[in-house]
């Protein structure tokens, strides 16, 4: 595209007059700007969860009218899409009984004992309605010597365990399977303290993400992570599934931002890791084992989490592109421009705004005009507004000459900012919506990541809708196939294609979400016969009975 034309298109969109929403504002405006921004982008799960209880909302077939956790459980069993396999109740493990019910309250009192019919059904089922157990007891732990006894006293009477966070996890990790006792950290949500001098903070595990990202926005500080799920997922629940979300891109992975932590064991054994230290090299970094390790090893009760400076400029652009190669050469060229403030780069094909829009409340398509293939969302965070705001330009500019970019609009505002960021977020939103949605999340490497979308497309014809989205700055797809009702004749179009085609490219089955218990039989595709052994050798060290979340992460047969 010639220069002429591109500064044409440049000032057509308006918008791409490029005024940063942050652009003259005074500092304290720009704060609250911020601030509202962030209230946008909330995404309050709650009301979500209080979907009727047992399986998915839609026409799911054999989980319609089935109302109770005991019928879940049987449901468990049969399965469906790309839930479970079909997995026996380990019969090592003890049945509840009252006089465990009394022992636990002597412990945590009455309140910290839930058997409530309503609220232990809605622990028992998860996000996306998808999976659901038959647990008759949820334990909430004022603290770590709570867990502690909690733990103790379940090892001792082989009484299985499933850590759960905020609930939003996408691979059924967070619900029981049968009749696992449920410890929520919801109860363990205090701010311990914080270092303004060097952005370290330390806090309980039930911590609201959300909530700590407001604090440590006060302070001057972010969060090294956000992800769509804030407003209900804990930082326990973070750090055990080493969550990645949308600034892995600027600040990487928990396993570089986790500071220390603090871990209750299978046993009741407290282990105390909860150093501050940036460095500290006194033997094996024993924490990381749990960073990743979906509450299969030990219970995160304490986090110690450094947390990067809060810059003032921000800016947002919303751009399209007309094909997948130059959705690829835009994240080189954004790498090469944007460098050290490129602080998102998200990718959506057109299925996933065109899902967004009929589903999502409240938002419309940044570029209505004409249909485009690809979205892009470039997010900028600096410390000089001029200068970032000069540099966007720039890139924008150079990106539609060069015809990356068919068309953009930069937010002007922070309404327009929030709309932007909603669309990306919501996508996991809009698909539950529609009913059933396989899930898959893949790392695989950017030229070839798009690949998988469509030869899925190809695989499934009109059956089912295919989107592909993710964190392409981290090579990471979401692959969501969506449709109104599971059923196993699609789901057999898509497994173990989608499993052996990723491992092919070398890529992983499990990018950022885990593995749970959709995945924990499907490891081998992404970790060799060895690893698997040495990994299944360290969860009989560390939890012999295999009390916790049983079923989870690692396949039965290597326990
Ligand atoms: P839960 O769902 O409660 O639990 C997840 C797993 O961790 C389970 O295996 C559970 O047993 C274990 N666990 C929880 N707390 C503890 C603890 N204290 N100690 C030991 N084990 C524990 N994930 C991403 O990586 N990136 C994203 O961008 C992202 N976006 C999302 C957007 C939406 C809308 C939704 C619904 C989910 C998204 N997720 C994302 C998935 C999910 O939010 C994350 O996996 C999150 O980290 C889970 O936190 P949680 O507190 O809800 O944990
Ligand atoms: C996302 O990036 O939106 C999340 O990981 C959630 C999802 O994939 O559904
Ligand atoms: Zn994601």
């Amino acid at each position: 595209m010639a220069r002429r034309e591109a500064a044409r298109l440049l000032r057509r969109l308006g918008p791409l007059a490029v005024e940063s929403w942050t652009r003259g504002m005074p500092h304290s405006q720009h704060e609250s700007a911020n601030r509202i921004v962030n209230s946008c982008r909330r995404f309050h799960w709650i009301p979500s969860l209080q979907r009727p209880l047992c399986g998915p909302t839609t026409s799911g077939g054999i989980y319609e009218g089935q109302s109770s956790a005991k019928k879940a459980c049987e449901v468990q069993k049969h399965t469906f899409g790309s839930a479970a396999t079909h997995i026996q109740r380990n019969p090592a493990y003890s049945e509840l009984n009252s006089d465990d019910v009394s022992y636990f309250k002597s412990i945590l009192g009455e309140n910290g004992v839930v058997q409530d019919e309503d609220r232990v059904a809605v622990a028992n089922v998860d996000w996306m309605g998808k999976y659901s157990g038959a647990s008759q007891l949820l334990l909430l732990p004022k603290n770590t010597t709570e867990v502690s006894k909690i733990l103790s006293y379940c090892n001792t009477r082989r009484l299985a365990v499933v850590p759960q966070g905020g609930n939003t996890g996408l691979v059924g990790g967070s619900v029981p399977v049968y009749d696992e006792v449920i410890v929520g950290l919801s109860g363990m949500d205090k701010i311990i303290s914080f270092d303004n001098v060097n952005g370290i903070l330390t806090c309980e595990a039930g911590c609201v993400l959300e909530n700590l990202s407001n604090f440590v926005e006060n302070e001057g500080f972010i969060m090294p992570l956000d992800l769509g799920a804030k407003g209900s997922c804990h930082i326990g629940g973070n750090v055990s599934t080493n969550a990645g979300g949308l600034r892995f891109i600027r600040y990487g992975s928990l396993h570089g931002s986790v500071l220390g932590l603090e871990v209750v064991l299978a046993d009741g054994t407290i282990l105390d890791m909860l150093t501050t230290l940036r460095k500290d090299n006194t033997g094996y970094d024993l924490k990381h084992l749990f960073i990743g390790s979906e509450g299969s090893l030990g219970v995160v009760t304490k986090i110690s989490v450094l947390t990067p400076a809060k810059l003032p400029s921000t800016n947002v652009a919303f751009l399209s592109c007309n094909d997948y190669k130059s959705c690829q050469k835009l994240l080189l060229a954004a790498r090469r421009s944007l460098g050290e403030i490129l602080s998102a780069f998200e990718f959506m094909d057109h299925h996933c705004i065109d899902l967004a829009m009929r589903h999502l409340e409240g938002v419309h398509n940044p570029l209505p005009a004409s249909p485009y293939k690809f979205y892009v969302l470039i997010e900028i965070t600096g410390s000089d507004e001029s200068y970032d705001k000069t540099k966007l330009e720039a890139f924008l500019l150079r990106s539609m000459e060069d015809g990356l970019v068919a068309d953009g609009v930069i937010a002007q505002d922070i309404s327009q900012a929030s709309n932007f960021w909603r669309i990306r977020e919501g996508i996991s939103e809009a698909s539950v919506k529609v009913g059933a949605v396989y899930k898959y999340d893949l790392s695989i490497p950017v030229e070839k990541l798009y690949d998988i979308v469509e030869e899925m497309r190809c695989r499934l014809g009109d059956s089912a809708e295919v989107l592909g989205y993710g964190h392409l700055g981290d090579g990471n797809l979401h692959l969501n196939i969506v449709s109104s009702k599971y059923d196993d004749n699609t789901l057999e179009r898509i497994e173990p294609f989608v499993y052996e085609w990723t491992s092919a490219q070398r890529g992983s089955i499990s990018a950022e979400h885990g593995l749970g218990l959709m995945k924990a039989e499907k490891i081998h595709y992404s970790k060799s016969p060895e690893a698997v052994q040495l990994m299944a050798s360290i969860k009989k060290l560390l939890d012999p009975n295999s009390i916790l979340n049983p079923y989870k992460v690692l396949p039965q047969s290597v326990l």
